[in-house]
């Protein structure tokens, strides 16, 4: 492969075991359960700060079982990348694939998918393998490529766990030409939105008769911050859409690899009402097939009734300032406004960062 990912996952010891032990930081006389003590501290962390919620998205794994149940074939040898549990493995097995193997960075989440896949009757359906899928060769699929590959390394941002970087990797040293990828693709998507409530959290104005806005002159207006790091669900606060949707990156992991992004690009824009643009906020949707027969979403008003969801991806916001010499000022717009959204991504594609400026 080109270039190696600038993302590994959580936990990723596979071939060092000298990961940081959970519990490192507690002092001798507070307890630590005997199951915790060996296993590594980033294991334990992204296991609790969003595996289980993931798991408990049963739309989302509903969505894994119908794409796997529809386009797998009885003879059909499965690819996975990330099989944490082993679930997706399962559901690709109980779609009726001939053999599923199933990769799995960290080593004591390959060994919990191994005995899960067990506890449920599948192992001999299913080889865990404990490697990055960029160590991976043809060689551990029993000498041949594979019918079709399964996924969930999808971040709060579509891209944010290098999804382009190994699935492409994969697709080209792993897959049959013709193999079938699911989720197929997705978009990466925008708003523009006014919310009072984050400008609440993000920002100072005034205090009885005192004018505190100078204080903004550090307010960061640069990073993509996720929602889970603020705590809320954007589905929760007071908002308005000035620009209800737009797509900032249409991604097909059939064809595309590193690279298939621009590192800058502008989007243009038409503001949708007056208001106030506090923020970009990002999403995006991801399709079982190149067909695009169902679709998961972690845009707001999808993820209203499904708080697993809210908590495991949520959404990410960006600030927006109309950059003044005195520091940022609101960025105010009148019904159709033109705007230019620059778009700038990381090399690696998994990092966003946006410029709002007047066309
Ligand atoms: C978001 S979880 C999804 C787990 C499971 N597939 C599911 O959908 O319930 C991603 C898992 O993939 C693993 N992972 C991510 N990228 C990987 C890669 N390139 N190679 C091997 N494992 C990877 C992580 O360690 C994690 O356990």
């Amino acid at each position: 492969m080109a270039a190696q990912p600038k993302w590994f996952p959580p936990g990723a010891d596979c071939d060092a075991n000298q990961a940081e032990l959970f519990g490192r930081d507690l002092e001798e006389h507070f307890e630590l359960p005997e199951r915790l003590a060996d296993k590594s501290a980033s294991l334990v962390e992204a296991v609790n700060d969003f595996h289980y919620a993931m798991l408990n998205d049963h739309e989302r794994n509903e969505f894994y079982r119908r794409a796997l149940a529809e386009q797998i074939q009885p003879s059909d040898i499965v690819l996975e990348i990330g099989t944490g549990s082993g679930l997706l493995a399962m559901l690709a097995a109980k779609a009726g694939a001939r053999h599923v193997y199933a990769i799995e960075a960290n080593r004591h989440m390959a060994q919990l998918a191994q005995h899960i896949i067990s506890v449920n009757g599948l192992a001999d359906r299913i080889t865990v393998i404990n490697a990055l899928s960029t160590e991976v060769t043809v060689e551990h699929l029993g000498g041949q490529r594979a019918d079709a590959l399964v996924s969930e390394i999808l971040g709060t941002l579509l891209l944010g766990e290098s999804a382009l970087q190994y699935i492409s990797d994969a697709r080209e040293r792993l897959l049959k030409p013709d193999a079938r990828i699911i989720p197929a693709g997705g978009r990466q998507l925008i708003s523009l939105v006014e919310s009072e409530d984050i400008k609440s959290i993000t920002s100072v104005q005034s205090w009885g008769d005192l004018d505190l806005r100078a204080f903004n002159v550090l307010q960061d207006t640069v990073s993509l911050v996720f929602t889970k790091q603020y705590g809320f669900r954007f589905s929760s606060t007071k908002h308005k859409m000035i620009v209800s949707k737009a797509t900032v990156a249409d991604v097909d992991f059939h064809t595309d690899g590193e690279g298939a992004l621009p590192l800058e690009m502008t989007v243009e824009l038409t503001a949708e009402c007056d208001g106030r643009v506090d923020a970009v906020l990002t999403y995006w949707e991801a399709y079982d097939s190149r067909e695009k027969t169902s679709v998961m979403s972690t845009e707001p008003s999808a993820t209203e009734g499904n708080f697993a969801r809210d908590m495991q991806w949520g959404q990410a916001i960006q600030l927006v300032e109309e950059a003044t010499e005195t520091g940022p000022q609101p960025f105010h717009v009148k019904k159709g406004d033109k705007l230019e959204l620059v778009v700038r991504f990381s090399e690696d594609s998994a990092v966003m960062q946006f410029s709002l400026q007047r066309a």
